[in-house]
């Protein structure tokens, strides 16, 4: 297979560089991956072309590459511009793979629609959850079984960030530059901790689960509100915040939100260290699953784009299921607020903080400002 690597971040060249390690093993079983071209922007161009041997073009000879390759893959992280190129490729019948959480989940049902149209895979398995394969047994586990519940931590920079200071007493603003400097976190870290990133993925596990929403309807909460006086209450009560999406059909549609749950004790997701992410999954088959690895950064992302290459070369990937509208129904859970409240709703309140009883989380957002943190109770 002839390819074309979009984009030379931390992705494309966690990409390059296992497709260049794995040559000759590659051409001895799924044939040749050939990278054809590499397409940089004009400013990133001529440096590249002194670091590596490939062809290195810009987007003016895309239409040149699209004639010769049978796949792109697309790794700029940009939004409009990468939407154009995978759109190009998809109505020319050129595959493409990609790690665009924000752009797949923005122009999903265009571009699923156009992959059917001309028969071009489009495989996004590094979109959600960085290194872990979920997307592809996912696509299979679609066609056998009625998905029943998912529910996972798909943001590594949230999982690293809460970990370094439940653990450690560590400072946010500094650990938000580690996670930046390791590569976890995006160009604009807020979309990480405002909780936008998750719900990126979210919505792209929802569309193949379950139908298709508005991401950005989904109700989404992030970390950034949390502070050491938070997390100092919490830790002397034995317990842990995670960033947590979950989806689970409900009456009236699919009950769905990105936000901090606080866990006590061992619960899989709670346990999670450093970057990892985890998703789970239950099949009305199968049963319960969990996939668990890493969810950011250069090699395990860049592994997921070459799993999707290596499926587009053997003409191996699942069908997507064509699935209706779903509407998202509204979400009720037990808060924990910090900050004390008086109402209804409460549950009680200790040391300046407020638990709530079960309630709408509709009704809990009047009674709250933008920069209060609240998490929703474990069930
Ligand atoms: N910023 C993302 C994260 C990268 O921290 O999970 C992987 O999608």
């Amino acid at each position: 297979m002839k390819l074309a690597l979009i984009g030379f971040g931390t992705v494309g060249r966690g990409a390059y560089d296992i497709l260049k390690d794995r040559q000759e093993l590659f051409e001895k079983t799924v044939g040749p991956m050939e990278i054809a071209y590499v397409v940089a922007s004009d400013r990133s161009r001529n440096t590249l072309e002194l670091e590596i041997d490939e062809p290195v073009v810009t987007a003016k000879e895309y239409d040149k590459v699209l004639e010769e390759v049978d796949c792109v893959a697309e790794a700029t992280g940009a939004m409009d511009m990468a939407y154009e190129y995978m759109r190009r490729a998809l109505e020319k019948g050129v595959g493409v793979v990609t790690a665009n959480k924000a752009c797949v989940s923005a122009h999903y049902e265009e571009l699923v629609a156009l992959s059917e149209k001309t028969g071009a895979p489009f495989l996004f398995e590094a979109a959600v959850a960085g290194g872990i394969p979920v997307l592809t047994p996912l696509r299979a586990l679609c066609l056998q079984n009625e998905i029943e519940d998912v529910k996972g931590i798909l943001n590594g920079t949230c999982n690293y960030l809460l970990n370094a200071m439940f653990k450690e007493g560590a400072d946010y603003k500094d650990t938000l530059a580690l996670c930046q400097k390791l590569g976890y976190a995006e160009q604009d870290p807020t979309d990480d901790v405002e909780g936008y990133d998750t719900r990126r993925k979210l919505h792209l596990l929802i569309e193949m689960a379950f139908g298709h929403v508005d991401g950005d309807a989904i109700p989404t909460r992030g970390i950034a509100q949390i502070d050491q006086s938070v997390v100092a209450y919490l830790k002397s009560q034995n317990k842990k915040v995670k960033l947590v999406a979950s989806a689970k059909p409900a009456e009236g549609g699919i009950e769905a939100v990105v936000e901090p749950v606080i866990f006590d004790g061992g619960h899989s997701l709670a346990i999670l260290p450093d970057a990892i992410n985890q998703v789970n999954v239950k099949g009305s088959w199968v049963g319960d699953l969990a996939f668990t690895g890493p969810g950011a950064g250069k090699e395990p992302t860049g592994n997921a784009v070459v799993a999707d290459l290596v499926a587009a070369a053997t003409k191996s990937a699942m069908p997507l299921l064509k699935r209706g509208d779903v509407k998202l129904a509204p979400i009720r859970g037990r808060y924990f607020v910090a900050k004390e409240l008086e109402g209804d709703f409460v549950d009680r309140v200790e040391e300046g903080f407020t638990y709530t009883k079960d309630m709408a989380r509709e009704e809990l957002l009047k009674a709250l400002d933008e920069k209060t943190f609240f998490a929703r109770l474990e069930d």
